[in-house]
């Protein structure tokens, strides 16, 4: 059973907390995995006392809870829940937070401080909670969270940094990446070093190229006025899907504890070739939706979206084909690829094996060969499955696709989402799963070429129908005529 503590939650009241955190502490009370004295402080603006939380985070947890909300455990869950209101521009805030702790005595003297808020407003929160000694490691651990973006590039990462290291210890900063408290995600390094089978085959000799993809049906929806800074490339590919790349990529750690498995990942983001300016549009490609078709319904172009410029040329879809310099994967590519309103939601990570080095049955009807792929679901499937060409039955010499399914989960197994893991591992002080700064710092280097060379062209930017795969064009990152965006589970539709 994990220490007792007390989460207290900036911005409390914000869509964050809403849809992740609290059904997530509420699932982690139903598997009974806090402690009886677990306490939970809802810090926000709004004018709500303890009773209104209470009711707003019922509405909330109901409307995400895996079955029908229990009352009874609920009402355990609402009775950890106090709401202190604050704004935390204000200084005087932190001294009566302070004063709150020296007041309660059934709080739990480890905090967990959960920065659900701005990116622009971390570093003064840090500060602020140090000069009222809420960071003091006195009485009970300290530890902060922090939700991604961590900086908008290289120099305002190093900045966040500089600054939030004046007040805390690096194993006092839990910064957050969701998709490593995925169960796939987690999954591909049981699958990688828990199976000799595939650990040969996992390098530039038998692997042509490696595709990483997650699109969205959804738009921007009410987060346009932080997306419209931010574009696909700093929301998705700095954070999610360079962290999927170096699990994908990385050397088996010397062991599985947390600095073991980060020098590791850094190492692999340390090797991705850097992108020259003059080759920015040989490696990255952007472009943002139109107006279209999703599920049968007319959605609108993202410059119609609210609270979007009508002139806004930011990425909705971001496309990055990337190399590692190393023994394993030199000259391998790497095809990073998001975007919003695209044909379908999904994540998946899909590695192509080499052709076969002869085309054994050529004059047959079965000219060329397929190449195997193996492909891990990480989202709404979660599945690992390994495809095999065989033939089919009958007297023709006729072959199809086949996989190997390897599933994650039974059917009566659930599904938990990765805020409960990750919310878990911060009681227990596991920071195998979240970043240390020079993954961050890394992973900046990769894309700020990118991002420096995309900020100077402002003047034009291609465009996709909303429910389509992105433009055609995208495909001019591929390295051969027979590379392809593979856009889906099934081998026969890939
Ligand atoms: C967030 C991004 O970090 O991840 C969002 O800011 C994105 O734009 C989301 O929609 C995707 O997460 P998930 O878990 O729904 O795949």
């Amino acid at each position: 059973m994990p220490n007792p503590c007390t989460y207290v939650i900036f911005g409390a009241t914000g869509n964050l907390s809403r849809v992740k955190l609290m059904p997530a502490l509420y699932h982690l009370e139903a598997a009974g995995k806090l402690t009886d004295d677990t306490r939970i402080i809802a810090v926000g603006r709004r004018d709500w006392d303890d009773a209104y939380c209470r009711g707003q985070a019922r509405e909330w947890i109901s409307a995400r809870a895996r079955g029908d909300l229990d009352e009874a455990l609920f009402d355990r869950f609402a009775a950890r829940l106090a709401y202190f209101r604050a704004d935390i521009t204000d200084a005087g805030a932190y001294g009566r937070l302070r004063s709150l702790f020296d007041e309660r005595a059934d709080l739990p003297a480890n905090i967990a401080f959960y920065m659900a808020i701005s990116p622009a407003e971390f570093g003064i929160v840090a500060q602020q909670l140090s000069d009222a000694g809420l960071l003091a490691e006195d009485r009970g651990w300290r530890r902060v969270v922090i939700e991604k973006p961590f900086g908008y590039d290289l120099d305002s990462a190093r900045a966040l940094q500089r600054r939030i290291s004046n007040y805390l210890a690096e194993e006092q900063i839990y910064r957050i990446d969701h998709y490593l408290g995925k169960g796939t995600v987690q999954n591909v390094l049981v699958f990688r070093f828990a199976n000799t089978m595939m650990e040969p085959l996992w390098n530039r000799n038998y692997i042509d190229h490696i595709q990483i993809t997650h699109s969205e049906k959804l738009g921007v929806d009410t987060r346009a006025a932080f997306y419209d800074s931010a574009g696909a490339m700093r929301d998705m590919i700095q954070s999610h899907l360079l962290q999927l790349l170096t699990l994908v990529a990385m050397e088996p750690p010397a062991a599985m504890d947390s600095e073991s498995l980060r020098d590791e990942k850094v190492k692999v983001l340390k090797s991705v070739r850097p992108i020259p300016a003059k080759a920015v549009s040989a490696h990255a490609f952007r472009a943002q939706y139109t107006g279209g078709v999703v599920d049968g319904e007319n959605v609108p172009g993202y410059l119609q979206e609210d609270n979007v410029p009508g002139d806004s040329i930011t990425e909705t879809y971001a496309a990055l084909k990337l190399y590692i310099d190393n023994w394993r994967w030199r000259d391998v590519p790497f095809y990073l690829r998001t975007g919003k309103r695209m044909a379908e939601g999904q994540s998946m990570v899909s590695i192509c094996f080499r052709h076969p080095p002869q085309q054994f049955f050529r004059g047959t009807q079965y000219h060329q060969m397929r190449q195997n792929w193996v492909v891990l679901g990480i989202q709404p499937a979660e599945c690992l499955r390994v495809e095999m060409t065989v033939k089919e039955p009958g007297l023709e010499m006729k072959t199809r696709q086949t996989s190997l399914d390897a599933s994650l989960r039974r059917t009566d197994e659930v599904q938990t989402d990765a805020y409960e893991e990750l919310l878990l591992d911060i009681i227990e002080g596991d920071r195998s799963l979240f970043l240390r700064y020079d993954e961050v710092e890394y992973a900046w280097r990769v894309v700020d070429p990118v991002l420096k060379v995309w900020a100077t062209e402002r003047d034009f930017i291609q465009t996709y129908p909303a429910g389509s795969w992105g433009p055609k064009d995208s495909r001019r990152l591929f390295e051969t005529e027979s590379q392809h965006w593979r856009h889906s589970l099934d081998p026969e539709q890939a």
